[in-house]
C-alpha cells in the first residue's frame, strides 16, 4: 500500500546556523502518524542536516538537480553530488524553478532520468494556474504536465515517484485548494496512472498536496483518500507547526 509522506521544503530559507536551530527543534518533536517525514533544506546545509538527522525518523532530501552527470555546469549539482552527501530523495519540477528558472517538461523529464538512474527517488511536482483553473482547463494542464514529464518511464520506475499536486495559486498565497478540490484532482491524477500504466501502479503511488497547508487546515486535506500527504512550504519552517501536520494523519 502506499505511504503517507509530509516532506517540509524549506526554499531559499536558512543559514547552517538556522538549519541546527530548526533541526534540534525537529528532533525535540514526536512523531505519532505513520507518515513518512522529509525535510529539504538548500544545498549548502544538506550535510550538515544529513549528519545531524542521521538515525532520526527525518529523512533529508534535496530541492533540485541538474541532469548531467558532472561537466561545465556553473552553479548546479548532480545526482551523484547529492548522492556522496547522503541525500536519495530530490524535489523536481516544483513550479517556482518552472516559473523563475524556466525549468520546462522536457527539462524535468532528463532530470526525472538523471535521478532514477541513480536510483534516487523523486518528488515530482506540478499544478495549474489560476488562470487555468478560472477557465476550466486545470485537469488538462496537470494531465499534460504529468505525461509530459513522466510518461516516457516504465511502470516499474514508478516505485521511486512521489507526485506533489501544488496549484500555484494556493502556494504562498494563504488560499488553499478545498479538501474537496484535492480530493479530486488526485483522483484525477491517479485516473491518469491507471489508465496507463494500470491500477495497480496508480493505487501504489503516493500524491502529495501542496500549497499553503497549515496546523488548521491538514487534517481535513489529509482525510482526503486519494491524498497521501503534504508538501509544506512556510509551516515547515517550525518545528511545532510542522510537527502538527505531520501528526495531523
Ligand atoms: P506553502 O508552499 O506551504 O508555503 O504554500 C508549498 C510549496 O511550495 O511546496
Amino acid at each position: 500500500m502506499r505511504k503517507n509522506i509530509v516532506a517540509g521544503n524549506w526554499k531559499m530559507n536558512n543559514d547552517l546556523a538556522q538549519t541546527e536551530t530548526l533541526i534540534t527543534a525537529l528532533k525535540g518533536q514526536t512523531i505519532s502518524s505513520d507518515a513518512e517525514v522529509m525535510v529539504a533544506p538548500p544545498f549548502t546545509n544538506l550535510w550538515a542536516a544529513y549528519n545531524a538527522l542521521k538515525g532520526s525518523d527525518i529523512e533529508v532530501a534535496a530541492q533540485n538537480m541538474h541532469f548531467a552527470e558532472n561537466g561545465a555546469y556553473t552553479g548546479e549539482v548532480s545526482a551523484s553530488m547529492l548522492k556522496s552527501v547522503g541525500i536519495t530523495t530530490v524535489i523536481l519540477g516544483h513550479s517556482e524553478r518552472r516559473a523563475y528558472f524556466n525549468e520546462t517538461d522536457e527539462i524535468l523529464a532528463k532530470k526525472v532520468d538523471a535521478a532514477l538512474a541513480k536510483d534516487m527517488r523523486v518528488i515530482f511536482c506540478f499544478g495549474e494556474e489560476l488562470a487555468d483553473r478560472k477557465s476550466d482547463n486545470h485537469e488538462t494542464v496537470v494531465g499534460d504536465q504529468i505525461k509530459n514529464a513522466l510518461f516516457h518511464l516504465d511502470a516499474a520506475a514508478f516505485k521511486n515517484i512521489v507526485l506533489a499536486y501544488e496549484p500555484v495559486w494556493a502556494i504562498g498565497t494563504g488560499e488553499t485548494a478545498s479538501p474537496e478540490q484535492a480530493q479530486d484532482m488526485h483522483a484525477f491524477i491517479r485516473k491518469t496512472l491507471a489508465d496507463k500504466y494500470g491500477a495497480e501502479v496508480a493505487d501504489s503511488v503516493s500524491i502529495l498536496y501542496g500549497g499553503s497547508v497549515k496546523p488548521n487546515n491538514a487534517k481535513e486535506i489529509f482525510s482526503k483518500p486519494d491524498v497521501d500527504g503534504g508538501l509544506i512550504g512556510g509551516a515547515a519552517l517550525n518545528a511545532e507547526d510542522f510537527f502538527a501536520i505531520v501528526n495531523a494523519f
